[in-house]
């Protein structure tokens, strides 16, 4: 991608951009500009006229569209070739929904087969255990489940969990759920003081049934389960791989589900790692028809021109944004709380796919890719960075409007307005101050203005708009790393940690067992810290 022409023409085009003349506060005073910048399909608007393009910097971004091949690369993706190269896998969260839409089937049909019979177990699965077929240990059935799991094998379902909790409805027969992803004993402690063990399931997801934190975490709830005399094949449910160790008859548990090796973690929200504890919490059906609003973006994605193309404009802007205007941040402001979850669970999903040093051939890249993710529901996003935000170092903001509230009870004015008006009056007025920005003879209360921002909007909270959601965010992601030809799919970066961890793991355990002076010595701050671990105090 650096070295291709349209990327050459947008660093010309990004000097051009600093241009007094090209202040946002100018771009947006021409009547035609919204139309001619922003984008829908049913159901979904992207608006991004207050980003710092015109039309020259467009074609460009639609020429790099081309020039990388990023809808080839897409549709590689969506019919199971082998797009993971460093892992040499597909990567076929599209068709963890595929059977919804016969224009989103991989190549092989025996995927689609494999996907049907998981779905068709979650479905009985769920059914059983509303309809009471299923019950506990002591016979009483389920009214709450604890999802154990971390990073994607966790954030993805909780953001759902919270959006479609806004406003679904739920009989008594639907189950709660709570997460433990933190190693934290806190985070157990906190979970079971909440829930009666007589009730309650515990859903290990894990792809690799490894993960250090989440198996510390069985090891809590198969003790729980044993102080309470419940059984584990009463109230274990694992979520994993075939194959995994976690993937074992010799350990029984009241069912199994497989997660696909070509589905990777950050984008299994509608596997069955969502699809269990969701249709749990709130019927298959409610699952379903999110998946189908996953399917709907999935096609607008596959199908769309580049010029037209909702997820890749904005991924082209991502890139416009972070490797040609240098902005080294974004944020992700949803003016919903039923979407607060949103910004954690992009932010691993974005981070961990796009923030790379090598190409996909495991060449350096000239600069790294990706840039910091962060954000909070609006308006307390306000209230917390949104100083810094107008008069600080400047980042984009992708804004998010519902149009609709999910809460129809009893509602009153203040100031002569509602409470989801007062929620937009903001959200507008925040989009307007970044971008205009104010002259003022105090410098403390001036604002330079021409801050980036996108709004998106949906109609409303239904499980269909929140799969489009979902989908928008996957494949927004996926496209900025087809165009900037790294492997969005594997996370190499994420080892070193984990290996050092393990070695001032086993210092620990030395400690415990009172074996510590045949291990390793660790360095002094290694050192200084494990003492004052382990004598709970600092000396
Ligand atoms: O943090 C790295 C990571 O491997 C994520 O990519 C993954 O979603 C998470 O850990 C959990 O992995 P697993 O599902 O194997 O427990």
């Amino acid at each position: 991608m650096y070295n291709s022409d349209s990327f050459n023409a947008l660093k010309t085009h990004a000097a051009r951009m600093n241009s007094p003349a090209l202040h946002l506060k100018h771009l947006i005073k021409d009547p035609l500009r919204l139309t001619a910048f922003s984008l829908k399909t049913p159901g979904f608007f992207y608006d991004f006229s207050r980003q710092r393009l015109d039309n020259t910097v467009r074609q460009s971004l639609t020429h790099l569209a081309e020039e990388t091949g990023a809808a080839n690369t897409f549709a590689d993706m969506a019919a199971g070739r082998r797009i993971n190269t460093t892992e040499n896998r597909a990567a076929l969260h599209t068709a963890a929904r595929g059977f919804l839409d016969p224009g989103l089937k991989p190549d092989d049909p025996q995927i689609l087969c494999d996907i049907q019979t998981v779905v068709q177990d979650i479905r009985t699965f769920s059914e059983d255990i509303h309809h009471r077929r299923i019950t506990g240990t002591r016979k009483k059935p389920f009214t709450d489940a604890v999802v154990v799991g971390i990073g994607g094998s966790y954030l993805g379902c909780e953001f759902v969990y919270n959006a479609l909790n806004a406003i679904q409805s739920t009989g008594s027969q639907y189950l709660n759920l709570h997460f433990l992803s933190n190693v934290d004993i806190d985070n157990f402690g906190e979970i079971t003081s909440r829930i009666d063990p007589d009730t309650c399931l515990w859903i290990i997801v894990s792809k690799s049934f490894t993960t250090t934190e989440t198996m510390a975490n069985l090891a809590q709830v198969q003790a729980f389960l044993r102080r309470h005399h419940l059984k584990p094949d009463h109230h274990l449910v694992t979520i994993t791989a075939k194959g995994s160790p976690g993937d074992d008859p010799s350990n029984p548990v009241l069912a199994s589900f497989h997660m696909f090796d070509f589905i990777g973690g950050r984008y299994s929200v509608t596997s069955a790692v969502g699809g269990v504890p969701l249709s749990l919490a709130f019927g298959y059906d409610i699952f379903e028809r999110f998946l189908t609003g996953c399917a709907r973006m999935d096609r607008h994605a596959l199908d769309a021109p580049a010029e037209t193309n909702i997820p890749l404009t904005a991924a082209l802007i991502s890139i416009w944004n972070t490797q040609v205007l240098g902005y080294a941040a974004q944020a992700v402001i949803p003016y919903s709380s039923a979407l607060s979850k949103l910004p954690p669970h992009f932010q691993q999903m974005y981070m961990e796919s796009i923030g790379k040093g090598v190409d996909k051939n495991g060449t350096p890249l000239p600069c790294p890719a990706g840039c910091i993710v962060f954000g909070e529901p609006g308006t307390n996003a306000q209230h917390s960075f949104f100083q810094l935000a107008h008069q600080g170092p400047a980042f984009p903001v992708e804004f998010i409007g519902v149009l609709r509230p999910g809460y129809t009870g009893d509602q009153t004015t203040s100031k002569g307005v509602y409470n989801h008006q007062e929620l937009w009056a903001n959200l507008i007025a925040q989009t307007q101050a970044l971008a205009e920005g104010r002259d003022h003879p105090d410098p403390a209360r001036s604002f330079t203005g021409n801050r980036p921002s996108s709004l998106l909007v949906i109609p409303d909270l239904t499980p269909e708009s929140i799969g489009m959601l979902l989908s928008f965010y996957e494949a927004r992601t996926v496209f900025e790393g087809f165009v900037l030809n790294i492997n969005p799919f594997d996370q190499f970066g994420v080892e070193l940690g984990k290996i050092l961890a393990a070695g001032i793991r086993s210092h620990m355990a030395g400690r415990n067992a009172g074996t510590a002076s045949g291990e390793s010595t660790p360095d002094p701050v290694t050192a200084f810290y494990l003492n004052a671990l382990f004598n709970g105090q600092i000396d």
